[in-house]
């Protein structure tokens, strides 16, 4: 366990509180209000999502790399009402089986999975059929010269990220891992630097 990952845990709520007000708490409610049925939401973090998750939801399933950032979510859902648990596993690899889940959460973790394209295949696999991946990434600029930037402070935003990326093309990585997109929103994460703050909204479904 890092030093800089405990303390990456440890201030995340109060480092994110300003851009989750302006923007990106918006988009949770409205993303997560639909999920339904058996949920598994990759990266958990400390549990940002889960004031938004409804009654409709019959099992939920974080699963969290990260040991501190895992036992600040467990000690969340100590006061949570949903059927929830935390695993710790990676999205690369996730120990479930195919098509057990209707809803897949993705928020703020394709920056950071170890092998994007790889995590979206995981997911893509346990995915129902008929299941969906709702997304919230923050990605690589369709600006050239915010995306030049991006590319020369990648470096940095790696270490205090702890391992976000700034410049991923998160969109096309969905779409490489055989998902339609039906709805997709463009937006900015203002009071966050402006290499994080390019952002895609959206729900996609797993490709016939
Ligand atoms: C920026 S935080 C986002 C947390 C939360 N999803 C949110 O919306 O606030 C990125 C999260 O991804 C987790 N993570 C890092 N590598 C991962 C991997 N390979 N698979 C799944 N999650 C990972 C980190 O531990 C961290 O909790």
């Amino acid at each position: 366990m890092s030093v800089w990952g405990r303390v990456f845990a440890a201030g995340y709520d109060r480092v994110m509180a300003a851009p989750e007000k302006a923007v990106l708490a918006r988009h949770r409610a409205r993303l997560i209000q639909h999920a339904q049925g058996a949920v598994l939401e990759i990266g958990g973090g400390t549990g940002a999502n889960l004031p938004f998750y409804g009654e409709a939801v019959q099992e939920l399933v974080f699963t969290e790399p990260e040991e501190p950032m895992a036992r600040r979510l467990e000690a969340k859902l100590a006061d949570c009402a949903l059927p929830a648990r935390v695993v710790r596993a990676p999205a690369e690899e996730l120990p479930f089986e195919s098509r057990s889940f209707d809803f897949v959460v993705s928020t703020l973790v394709l920056c950071t999975v170890a092998d994007p394209v790889r995590a979206l295949d995981e997911v893509r696999r346990v995915l129902k059929p008929t299941g969906q991946l709702v997304f919230l990434e923050h990605v690589r600029s369709e600006d050239p010269r915010l995306a030049r930037w991006q590319d020369r402070l990648q470096g940095l935003q790696l270490r205090v990220g702890h391992g976000c990326h700034c410049n991923r093309r998160t969109l096309a990585n969905i779409e490489r891992a055989s998902f339609f997109i039906d709805e997709l929103e463009h937006d900015r994460i203002r009071k966050a630097p402006p290499i994080v703050q390019p952002l895609i909204a959206g729900v996609a479904r797993p490709s016939a």
